[in-house]
């Protein structure tokens, strides 16, 4: 089916879900969030429990558990007023995109703790991040997911596997050397942009493989 030009406009204004986990790199979580709202973007975010033990667990900063009080929070801590930041509590499953009628581009988790993994794999939602995963894949949306464990056990394979079939996209953080980067920032703004590829987005200019395109 051809899309019209009005109906890819609309396409392209639909909020995103970013989802954060309790996995390590939450950095990629934090970048994540910043390109999308530097870029005008509508996002929904879902931050686990597991992520605000990790965020303080590695790194001391306690995340707001209150919707309001976090979407401050970023606000400050990203000194960004773009876009649209609308936070959601970690178990409040009666959040509007905890329904399939509420339409959105897709949705991205970064880190995916293997946790997650294995409970969207057997469809099961015990959180706000579950629900919107399995709406994802029952609405035939949109879902990547960024696991960060290492190594994988046969479990882990198995879960993502089945995540896979049912039509997720399974993007590990794994770094590229023929960037040359220069820094950490240049290998997680890497992994940020590659990741949001899948959605369509093009969130910022890096370094591609013999392209001289941004
Ligand atoms: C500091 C810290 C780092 C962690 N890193 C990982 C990790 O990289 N991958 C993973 O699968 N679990 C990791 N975990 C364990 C998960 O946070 C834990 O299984 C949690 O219950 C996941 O919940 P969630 O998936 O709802 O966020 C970590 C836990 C802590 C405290």
């Amino acid at each position: 089916m051809v899309m019209q030009p009005d109906e890819r406009t609309s396409e392209r204004s639909m909020p995103i879900v970013l989802a954060v986990s309790g996995a390590s790199a939450q950095q990629l979580a934090e970048r994540s969030l910043q390109l999308l709202l530097e870029n005008q973007r509508h996002v929904h975010l879902i931050f686990s429990r597991g992520a605000h033990e990790v965020w303080n667990a590695e790194l001391g900063v306690q995340v707001p558990v209150d919707p309001e009080a976090q979407a401050s929070f970023w606000r400050e801590r990203l000194q960004c007023d773009r876009g649209v930041l609308e936070c959601h509590r970690w178990n409040d499953q009666a959040a509007s995109i905890a329904s399939g009628s509420v339409r959105t581009r897709g949705m991205v988790i970064v880190p995916c703790s293997m946790g997650s993994v294995g409970r969207i794999a057997a469809g099961i939602a015990t959180d706000l991040l579950e629900r919107v995963a399995d709406v994802h894949l029952k609405e035939g949306r949109p879902l990547v997911l960024a696991p960060r464990e290492m190594p994988w056990n046969l479990i882990h394979l198995r879960n993502l596997t089945a995540l896979a079939e049912a039509g997720a996209r399974i993007a590990p953080p794994i770094p590229a050397w023929y960037t040359q980067p220069e820094s950490l920032d240049d290998m997680v703004d890497f992994l940020v942009v590659r990741l949001f590829d899948s959605l369509g987005e093009n969130l910022k200019p890096i370094k591609r493989w013999r392209s001289d395109q941004p």
